[in-house]
């Protein structure tokens, strides 16, 4: 049996490909693969596994609807419409749980870069203005038990309040699809409305699904139901904020801070002026980016493709 991989990932899990007789080929090159180019190649291949933001839409389903699985080095799968690839009775596996920790940690880091102006105070460094002593000057916000708006309170989100917890006795709130028992009673979490969420959250950190229900839903009209003070994260997906009507917030004060990991669009042009704001920490979607966790990740992935190709049901499947 052979496999496609869209990049490059870790030896380890080539290596469970390996031993179960399957046949690797990884995609080298830096750039993505234009679509026709992943549709050459899954030509002569019988799985595909993904690692980027390929495309996996109906139009490219229904040319390679001879694929016996497509396992996503991602947990997210927003890239996919899973139900064509069910209606061609293609499994299609993601990677939860093990990049919870990870992702939380660079949402926690970019509330506390944002929350002390890190970034812009590097970049001042940089310029040869280090000398910062006037009491008054490059004054931050502490996050020391203020308000964390959770959301899209799942694995992710819980691992981000756990640690706001731990480090700044931050009081947890959250609004979520569905209600998460499990934070209420370990973290105290309070369910509240999308409304109350904007209205009273210090830091709003968002990590949910982009979703038709997601999509932009942080917007000039949320921004505006902000605190002055407020700190806006999103370590999830770009799509789910308008990223001008970010920009205006933050230009007009409407909030104080925005830290991202995900932009919308992505990448970020280099002449963005979220990347100049002092209030601002931006970091190129490296959620997940640590060795143990892209590990973790692309040996999940390869254990989806060994069921799928076995004909099993995957370990992490997002079919119904
Ligand atoms: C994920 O796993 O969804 C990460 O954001 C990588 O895309």
């Amino acid at each position: 049996m052979k496999l496609f991989v869209t990049r490059a990932i870790a030896p380890e899990a080539l290596q469970l490909l390996q031993d179960a007789g399957i046949e690797v080929t990884q995609w080298q090159e830096q750039r993505e693969l234009e679509p026709e180019e992943l549709i050459g190649h899954c030509m002569n291949h019988h799985a595909l596994l993904v690692a980027g933001k390929s495309k996996i839409d109906r139009q490219f389903l229904s040319i390679c609807h001879h694929l016996k699985v497509i396992a996503l080095h991602s947990v997210g799968y927003d890239n996919v419409d899973v139900p064509a690839a069910t209606e061609h009775g293609i499994p299609i596996g993601n990677t939860p749980g093990v990049l919870s920790a990870a992702t939380a940690e660079t949402a926690f880091l970019l509330m506390m870069a944002v929350s002390r102006k890190a970034f812009y105070m590097h970049r001042r460094i940089l310029n040869g203005e280090w000398g910062f002593t006037a009491p008054m000057d490059n004054l931050g916000i502490s996050l020391q038990g203020k308000t964390l708006g959770i959301f899209g309170l799942g694995k992710i989100g819980m691992e981000m309040a756990r640690k706001s917890i731990a480090v700044y006795d931050m009081k947890v709130i959250y609004h979520n699809r569905h209600r998460n028992e499990e934070a209420e009673q370990t973290y105290g979490a309070e369910y509240v409305s999308f409304e109350e969420l904007l209205s009273r959250s210090d830091v709003l950190s968002v990590h949910a699904g982009l979703s038709s229900e997601t999509k932009e839903k942080f917007n000039t009209d949320a921004f505006r139901k902000m605190k002055k003070e407020a700190i806006f994260i999103n370590a999830a997906r770009g799509g789910i904020h308008n990223e001008k009507d970010l920009v205006t917030a933050l230009n007009n004060g409407l909030i104080w801070g925005a830290g991202l990991d995900v932009t919308n669009p992505e990448p970020m042009q280099p002449d963005n002026p979220l990347l100049t704001m002092p209030t601002v920490a931006v970091l190129p979607h490296i959620g997940s980016a640590t060795v143990e966790t892209r590990t973790a990740m692309a040996e999940i992935a390869a254990r989806n493709i060994i069921a799928g190709l076995r004909g099993e049901r995957l370990p992490h499947a997002v079919n119904p």
